[in-house]
């Protein structure tokens, strides 16, 4: 079974460059290495149905129950479990450029304390349990407040789910700072959550010096495996 790595933050922390990057260096150190996005728009069933709940079609975001909005996500990652699970067997490593912690820390954002807890619990054991989705090994979040955030979702190319410059969710910053605090929850409470700060003092950090620093959290969780018991 692959060591399984989920690359989390924000909308506009850099997740699709600095996966991509990580595989590619994983690769030419001579590991076999699968890259997985989710969400799988043009890949799934749900995947479309996300593509048009984040366009609008369902109601604006404080419209649609975030409980109920978790599921599409979830279905995305059911309907891609024969995928997950092929990609773990044949690899050593599979990258996911998000996972199920981006489900819990989008859709819980969207509720107060003590709903807020109830939801990510839920989302929880419905991914892993439920729907039996393999637990990462490792979780890095890629740190970066909204504001900062915000500018370079401005600079991202066009997506083939919308043709708007920041869909419904990534152009709220107060939410995506809510976003960001529960990421920091999670990875202050589990032992196998990273954070790497993409910021230093008020600049974002050079895309090469975030992807160091990446890569050298994800050598140090594979020589924990490879390390004889
Ligand atoms: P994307 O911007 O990476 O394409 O993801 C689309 C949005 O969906 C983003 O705001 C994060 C959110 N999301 C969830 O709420 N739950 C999930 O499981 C995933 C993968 C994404
Ligand atoms: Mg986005």
């Amino acid at each position: 079974m692959a060591v399984l790595i989920a690359i989390e933050g924000i909308d506009g922390s850099g997740k699709g460059t600095q996966s991509a990057l990580l595989v590619d260096h994983l690769h030419q150190q001579g590991h076999s290495v699968e890259l997985l996005s989710f969400p799988r728009y043009e890949h799934t069933r749900f995947g479309a149905a996300i593509g048009e709940f984040l366009n609008g079609k369902f109601g604006q975001l404080d419209e649609v129950h975030p409980q109920l909005a978790s599921l599409l996500f979830a279905g995305d990652r059911f309907e891609s479990k024969d995928v997950i699970l092929e990609a773990a067997e044949s690899h050593d490593m599979v990258v996911f450029d998000r996972y199920v912690a981006s489900n819990i820390a989008h859709q819980a954002a969207k509720l107060d304390e003590p709903q807020r807890l109830d939801l990510m619990q839920w989302i929880e054991r419905i991914e892993h349990d439920v729907y039996g989705l393999p637990r990462p090994d490792l979780t890095i979040l890629l740190d970066l407040p909204a504001t900062a955030a915000q500018r370079l979702i401005a600079e991202k190319s066009a997506r083939s789910y919308t043709d708007k410059a920041a869909d419904l969710q990534e152009a709220d910053s107060e939410y995506l700072e809510r976003v960001r605090q529960v990421y920091r929850t999670l990875a202050a409470s589990n032992g196998q959550w990273q954070v790497v700060d993409c910021l230093d003092g008020d600049d974002i950090r050079r895309i090469e010096d975030v992807a160091k620093e990446l890569h050298s959290c994800v050598t140090k969780r594979l020589s924990m495996t490879e390390r004889p018991e």
